[in-house]
């Protein structure tokens, strides 16, 4: 593939944008990475297809975007600390992000996204769902807005990553429980650092309660946002092929790795970019 044109194309549903015209195998110029840096904030998460890339270059994609973040949990590539395996093996039950999530929102500094290409796709099914978490707060009442902007919320990683069962239900992709000591406090709203927009950021995956509050009292809350934020129409749905890529905002967007294809094999590598402090 050469570099020519940029499209923007946007995807079917709240966002997503697919990019043709780059071979990502290739350095890119200033004017595309800024191009990609604003499709990015548009869209929460840009697509790319049939992308023959070297681990290496994987890599040197991904520090376009800011510095890489060496996963503490998942397994590694041998010879490629930056990039996580997202695995699943034919004898596996249990997936990797199988759960509507934000990546890493119990660190201080959320990561900015992951950058996740394909590199063996099940015959069919092994979908990823992304959900839009500006329009997820936009659309509620103007009170309710008002209410969670005046709130933070406490995200952990001790009750998913510091499990023990959980690395055991992952066939050992998962690893190292005694450092899931994050936790961090974020506003329940915040301002996306490029795009502007306000943004809900609690998840399901890693949101505990509201800060001050109990989990119980925090239950009812929380739970009311998350039924409203699973909107079908807040979503859109990703198909893979091998050498298929998605590169999301972790800020702007939630995602869920479907599990429908038990039996098959599924091997994908994740490169995760720092971020920003939030506000
Ligand atoms: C993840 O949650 O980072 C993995 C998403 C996927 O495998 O589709």
């Amino acid at each position: 593939m050469r570099n020519s044109k940029i499209e923007i194309r946007p995807s079917s549903g709240a966002l997503g944008a697919e990019i043709l015209g780059l071979d990502l195998a290739t350095p890119l110029d200033t004017a595309s990475v800024g191009t990609l840096k604003g499709a990015l904030a548009d869209h929460g998460v840009i697509f790319f297809r049939d992308q023959s890339l070297k681990p290496a270059e994987h890599i040197a994609f991904a520090r376009n975007f800011g510095p890489i973040n060496i996963n503490r949990f998942f397994k590694t590539d041998a010879a490629h600390p930056e990039i996580a395996e997202v695995r699943k093996e034919p004898d596996q039950a249990k997936n990797i992000g199988g759960n509507w999530h934000t990546d890493h929102s119990y660190d201080q500094i959320p990561a900015l996204g992951s950058i996740l290409l394909a590199r063996e796709v099940p015959p069919r099914g092994g979908d990823t769902l992304f959900a839009c978490m500006a329009k997820a707060f936009e659309t509620l009442s103007p009170g309710l807005q008002r209410t969670l902007e005046g709130l933070r919320a406490v995200h952990s990683s001790r009750h998913v990553f510091g499990r023990p069962q959980y690395g055991r239900e992952m066939n050992g992709r998962i690893g190292n429980p005694e450092a899931a000591t994050q936790d961090a406090i974020h506003p329940v709203v915040i301002r996306h650092p490029d795009s502007g927009r306000k943004i809900l950021f609690v998840n399901p995956g890693f949101t505990t309660h509201i800060d001050g509050w109990t989990e119980a009292e925090s239950k009812g809350l929380l739970e009311m946002l998350y039924q409203h934020a699973r909107r079908p129409d807040f979503q859109t749905r990703f198909q893979w092929r091998e050498g298929s890529i998605a590169f999301w905002d972790n800020r702007a967007t939630w995602h869920y790795a479907v599990n429908d294809y038990q039996g098959e094999r599924r091997m994908m590598h994740r490169i995760t970019v720092e971020g920003v402090a939030l506000q």
